[in-house]
This record gives C-alpha cells, sequence and structure tokens, in this order.
C-alpha cells in the first residue's frame, strides 16, 4: 500500500506544482490506485560500467553493494538491469561474450553474474533484466546483422538465461532485443517461441529499448507480435509517452534513461526524471543508466551513475546524490544539465516556487493516522545539501495534513514504518593509480576472468593458463576474439586494453609479449593513449608495434626487429617530454622518436587485429 501511495501523493504534486503557490490536494483510491509500480532500477553495462568495481578489497566492496541493493540501507533497487555481453565496445568498453565462438560456452565470464548474485543475496525480489548491445561475430554469420539467422541469435540469447539459471541460479525476469538497435518482429516472436519451448515461459520480454516507435504502432498492427511483448521500454523518454504506447495497453518503462553527470544537480534531475516518468509518462519503471561509475572517469560519460568507485587502488568511494534520491521520493524541484544527456529531448520546462499544501485522505486512505517523513533539500550554491533525513512523523486529523514545501526540496511520506537510512565507515580518501604497477597474472584460481584495472575497448584480454607449458608463462593474459563482433559501437580494427592514469606523461610500459597468428600477427604496448569508449577507433597515443613478419613499428618509423610468432618477447617502451624510445628483450631497437601528440593518456596493450595474442609481466612506471 504505502508503496502505491506514495505514488498517488507525487502524482498530486506534479500536477498542481506549476499552478498554485497554497492547494488543496484529495487523495482518493475510490476510482483505483493507477499503474502498477514495477520500480527503479539501475544498469550494469552498455558497456563495462561496472569494470572497476569487481577490483575492490573488502570491505569497500560489499559496502559499495550494500549501498545499491540492501532494501532500507541506500537506493534500495528494485530492478538491476544487465549487459549480456557480446565482445564488443558498448560505450566505456567490452563486455566478455558466453560464447566467443560457435562450439564454445562459458558462464564464468566478466562480472554481471557476480553483481547478479550480489544483488540477489541483498534483496532475492530484485528484478533481474538481460540485453544484448552487441554479439560475438559467429552469430552474425560476418554480417554486422543478427537477425539474418534469427534462430541463431534467439538460440544465443537464450543459452545466456538458462546458463545463469544452471551455473549461477539466478532467474531472468525480463530479456530485451537488440540496445537501441533496429527490432525485427520476427526474431521477436521466435524468441518467445524458443523461451516458452525451453520452459522459460516465465521470462518476459522488454521491446525494443529504443524509441516508443515503432515498436508501439507495430504492436498494435500485430496481434502475435503483441502477444510476445510484456512491456514497452523506450530510452530517454524525456519523461513523457506517446498515444500509441498508451493504446498497446502495456506496461511502459524507461528501460535507460538518467545519464547525467552524478553531482547534486545530477540527483536533481533524477528526482525530477523518477516523479515525472510516472506521473507525465505513464511510466512504471525507470532505469538508470548508469548503475554505478565504475570506469575510468575519461572514458565517455564519465561519472553518469547512481554513485562512483573508480578507484579500486584506493578503496575511495563516493555515495551520490542519486543514490538517497532514489528513494521514492517527491521532486519540488531539480535542475537538469542537458549536455550529458545522451539522446533525450531536454526535460520538459518549468516553474516552480515555495508552497503550502494541504492533502486530504479519503477512500481506504482515510483510516491513516499518521505518516514517516523523509526529507532532502538540495543546496546548490553552499553544498551543504541534506539528504533522506527522516523528519518527525506526522499525525493525520481526520485524514488531512499540511506541508509547507520549499523549491529544491524532495519528500517521501510514507505508511512504512520500518525505513531506515544506512550508513558505512567512511572510506578511505581518494588517490591517483599507483605510479608503480606491475601483474605477472599468475592467479590460480582467477575470482574475474580480466585481470585487475585492465579495461578492454575493443577485444577481450582474459586469464589463460598453458597447461602444457614448463616454462616461466603457464599463466597469462590473453586476448581471445578472432573475429569482428557484430558492433554496437565503432570498435576499433585492432584490439587493445587500457589501464593506468589518462594524465600519465612520462611513463615507461614493460611487457613479455606472445604473438600466436604466424605471417600476419601481431602485438603492441602503448604510453598516451588518449580515447576509448565509443572513440576508441580515434583513439592516439604513442604506440610500439611488433610484428610476426620480424620487423616493428612506432609513430612513423619501421624497422626490422626479428619478432615472430610463437616465442616470447620483451618489449620496454619508455616515453618523456618530446621522446619516445623502445627495447626489444633488453636491447635498445629504436630511440629518440619524436611524438608531440599526445601529451598524455593511459597506458595499454592490444593486437595487430582480431587475433590470439599473450601477455605477461606487465609493469608500468611513471614519472
Ligand atoms: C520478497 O517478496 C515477498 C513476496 O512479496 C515478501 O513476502 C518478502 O518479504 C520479500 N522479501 C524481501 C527481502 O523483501
Ligand atoms: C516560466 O516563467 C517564465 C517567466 O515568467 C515564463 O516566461 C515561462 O514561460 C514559464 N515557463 C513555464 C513552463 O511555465
Ligand atoms: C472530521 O470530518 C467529518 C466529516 O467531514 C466532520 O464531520 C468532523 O467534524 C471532522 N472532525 C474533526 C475533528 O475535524
Ligand atoms: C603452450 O606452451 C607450449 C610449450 O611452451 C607451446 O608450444 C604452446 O604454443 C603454448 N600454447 C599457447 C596457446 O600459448
Ligand atoms: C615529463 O618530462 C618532461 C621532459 O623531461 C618534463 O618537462 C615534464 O614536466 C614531465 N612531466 C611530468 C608530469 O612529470
Amino acid at each position: 500500500m504505502s508503496l502505491k501511495f506514495a505514488v498517488g501523493v507525487l502524482a498530486c504534486l506534479a500536477f498542481c506544482l506549476p499552478f498554485c503557490e497554497a492547494q488543496d490536494y484529495v487523495l482518493n483510491d475510490r476510482d483505483g490506485l493507477g499503474r502498477r509500480f514495477d520500480g527503479i532500477g539501475g544498469l550494469s553495462g552498455g558497456g563495462a560500467t561496472s569494470r572497476l568495481l569487481v577490483n575492490y578489497a573488502e570491505p569497500y566492496r560489499s559496502q559499495i553493494l550494500d549501498y545499491l541493493f540492501k532494501p532500507n540501507f541506500g537506493a534500495s533497487l528494485h530492478i538491476l538491469k544487465v549487459e549480456i555481453g557480446g565482445d564488443a565496445q558498448t560505450t566505456d568498453g567490452t563486455e566478455p561474450s558466453h560464447m566467443h565462438y560457435e562450439n564454445d560456452e562459458n558462464y564464468f565470464r566478466g562480472y554481471e553474474w557476480w553483481l547478479m548474485k550480489e544483488a540477489k543475496k541483498r534483496n532475492p525480489n530484485i528484478t533481474l533484466v538481460g540485453l544484448p548491445w552487441a554479439f560475438p561475430g559467429w552469430v552474425g554469420h560476418g554480417t554486422n546483422w543478427p537477425y539474418d539467422f534469427p534462430d541463431i541469435t534467439a538460440y544465443y540469447v537464450v543459452s545466456w538465461i538458462i546458463g545463469a539459471k544452471q551455473y549461477h541460479d539466478l532467474d531472468i525476469d525480463y530479456i530485451g532485443i537488440w540496445n537501441e538497435r533496429k527490432f525485427n518482429s520476427k526474431y521477436i516472436k521466435l524468441l518467445r517461441y524458443t523461451l516458452d519451448k525451453s520452459g522459460l515461459e516465465q521470462v518476459k520480454i522488454v521491446a525494443s529499448d529504443n524509441l516508443w516507435e515503432p515498436i508501439s504502432t507495430t504492436i498494435r498492427l500485430d496481434k502475435e507480435l503483441s502477444d510476445a511483448i510484456e512491456v514497452i521500454g523506450a530510452h530517454y523518454p524525456g519523461t513523457t509517452t506517446i498515444a500509441e504506447a498508451l493504446l498497446t495497453e502495456k506496461p511502459l518503462w524507461a528501460s535507460e534513461d538518467y545519464s547525467t553527470f552524478n553531482d547534486d544537480m545530477g540527483g536533481g534531475c533524477w528526482a525530477r526524471i523518477l516523479n515525472q516518468n510516472y506521473v507525465n509518462g505513464k511510466m512504471t519503471a525507470t532505469i538508470s543508466w548508469n548503475l554505478i561509475a565504475s570506469y575510468y572517469e575519461d572514458l565517455s560519460f564519465g561519472r553518469d551513475g547512481l554513485m562512483t568507485a573508480e578507484e579500486p587502488w584506493s578503496g575511495n568511494y563516493v555515495v551520490e546524490s542519486p543514490i538517497w534520491i532514489t528513494g521514492i521520493a517527491q521532486s519540488r524541484k531539480a535542475f537538469h544539465n542537458s549536455d550529458r544527456l545522451r539522446y533525450s529531448p531536454p526535460l520538459p520546462a518549468f516553474n516552480v516556487s515555495a508552497q503550502s499544501a494541504t492533502f486530504h485522505l479519503k477512500g481506504s486512505f482515510a483510516d491513516i493516522t499518521s505518516l514517516q517523513v523523509w526529507h532532502s533539500k538540495f543546496d546548490f550554491k553552499t553544498h551543504n545539501s541534506v539528504f533522506f533525513k527522516q523528519l518527525k512523523s506526522l499525525k493525520l486529523s481526520n485524514g488531512s495534513f499540511a506541508l509547507d514545501l520549499d523549491v529544491d526540496e524532495v519528500y517521501t511520506l510514507t505508511t512504512i514504518t520500518t525505513g531506515q537510512k544506512g550508513v558505512h565507515p567512511t572510506p578511505p580518501p581518494s588517490s591517483p593509480f599507483p605510479k608503480k604497477y606491475k601483474d605477472d597474472f599468475n592467479v590460480r584460481n582467477p575470482p574475474f576472468t580480466e585481470a585487475p584495472d585492465f579495461a578492454d575497448q575493443t577485444g577481450v584480454f582474459e586469464y589463460f593458463i598453458n597447461l602444457t607449458d614448463s616454462g616461466p608463462h603457464v599463466f597469462t593474459l590473453r586476448q581471445v576474439v578472432t573475429q569482428r563482433p557484430v558492433t554496437w559501437a565503432a570498435d576499433a580494427d585492432q584490439t587493445i586494453s587500457i589501464i593506468g592514469d589518462h594524465n600519465w606523461q612520462n611513463v615507461t610500459v614493460t611487457c613479455d609479449v606472445y604473438i600466436e597468428t604466424a605471417k600476419a600477427g601481431g602485438v603492441f604496448i602503448a604510453a598516451r593513449v588518449d580515447q576509448g569508449g565509443e572513440a576508441v577507433r580515434k583513439a592516439k597515443g604513442v604506440f610500439f608495434w611488433v610484428y610476426a613478419d620480424g620487423t616493428y613499428k612506432v609513430t612513423n618509423d619501421i624497422g626490422l626487429s626479428g619478432t615472430r610468432a610463437g616465442v616470447w618477447h620483451t618489449l620496454s617502451l619508455t616515453v618523456k617530454g618530446q621522446y619516445a624510445s623502445g627495447m626489444l628483450n633488453g636491447y635498445p631497437l629504436w630511440k629518440s622518436a619524436v611524438v608531440l601528440q599526445p601529451t598524455n593518456g593511459w597506458a595499454a596493450i592490444g593486437t595487430k587485429t582480431f587475433e590470439l595474442a599473450q601477455y605477461d609481466n606487465f609493469a608500468i612506471e611513471a614519472e
């Protein structure tokens, strides 16, 4: 009751605000309660947005998860949506697929399985949603399109749902089509059929994670399609919907929204979105992109999460205002940083002023004698904002109560008496990425497939164990994507994984490398890599390449190296001021290459094409 009640209050406030300074509001459930509220969610992925979270040490990692998922603690999210990794760049990195190759299946890659389990551990009732952004190349048979062989795509997606249950005891509640790309009615029907045939009748379909149209009109013209789809999910709807969507009589979700820098302005924006999506847009769920800003901040859309955890090396994290706003709230006024919004039209314009409001509860609400009150107030001037503070409960006299509402305030009124604001001890202070860093990848039972702090931007780099090797390279890191995926963003033609600090200027990167592809293969180590994410194709930096054909390359310098496939080589790259030099197996190979641009950036490793290659004994020394 309380949730619906809270929403009822929201509806009234939001409708009347622009017009009245002192106003009476009647809340009556005689004619029903309005649409069932499905919840507030966070999206991990789309892409690789939780990458650095898994590398936090305890107790910090569990504390962060509490702020996100633990009921009566922080955001207490109702929905966790995750990316179904497709081996391709999907905004801030790549996420590994459960099927890199046609004959390959592995349900332990990446961190989304782990995240879903951690969420369930804290809230067994949390709703789980999966959605693909990209697909491994074999799903598209060499095309950049997943619908030419819809049975293969459906099999691939349904395998992920079955794997979630079989290996992690996770029940996926909703499954999507293809993020922000065209849908295909034949595929959606086939997906429904494949789910049903696999005993997954309870898994519901969200479509199409794009705009309200053309999915709404298509549903209305196609009964079989309509029967296949449970929810219409639109992205960045700008708090509004359209008649065609309402006429479908389907639940409407903002299945991706927010995408705003998570300072107090972002919190205000989130408050407004959460209220207005329900009130204006009749949407019953709103899902934030993203769940948590756990990726290098200099990648695309830095800090667009409900909270920030981008420093596993220090343990520092920040519980930002959107976490507290996620507690169901009434927004009096919220700002919106439109520069940061991705696809949305700007939120509708609004004016607000302080107001005295009197509420009259009727129908079954008339019996309520007291309400719990939680209060937040944004303070944009002196930054003394107060978030989610419990005030004295309201005593109702004859079903009525009054509230003085100021601008920039958010109230939650609820009949629930067990609400709490959780707190953990202050985390360690923020610090930059360590200047000396080493990884020999000698992890015998790796908890995750990725090595700490490496953020793959094209391709997938995984721990590898070579059981037939008796030398020093049994445990390595291996690039495993061998075919261009069905992409979502503009992946580079080379694979690349970045690490470190984007401010680094003068740095030495050392790494043992192993080319596996004879003749055409090659690998690189790099410094001052200036871009990743959606801009990865345009990344510049100082790249030191060696090839299987016995040559090397750096900037415009090409020469003989004697390198070949199937042999370990040690590369070392030093960049200082305007000069770079490179060593091979401890001997200078080239020196004094002039590098003017870029002046700073991450360190990186990668390959020449989509090819297998290995790395070992990676080390950085930064100045
Ligand atoms: C989960 O939902 C069930 C049924 O609605 C409810 O009885 C139970 O208390 C909920 N559990 C938690 C941890 O919220
Ligand atoms: C807000 O107020 C300004 C100034 O009075 C007015 O020009 C504008 O139209 C108002 N906007 C809305 C959405 O009411
Ligand atoms: C409560 O409301 C009823 C009906 O509206 C009215 O007759 C009664 O006088 C009210 N009581 C108080 C204490 O205001
Ligand atoms: C594993 O090690 C053996 C022995 O050194 C080597 O011949 C083989 O190529 C290695 N395999 C891979 C995939 O690196
Ligand atoms: C990098 O090295 C150059 C040349 O020695 C120097 O001018 C510059 O200050 C150094 N940058 C940093 C951040 O140390």
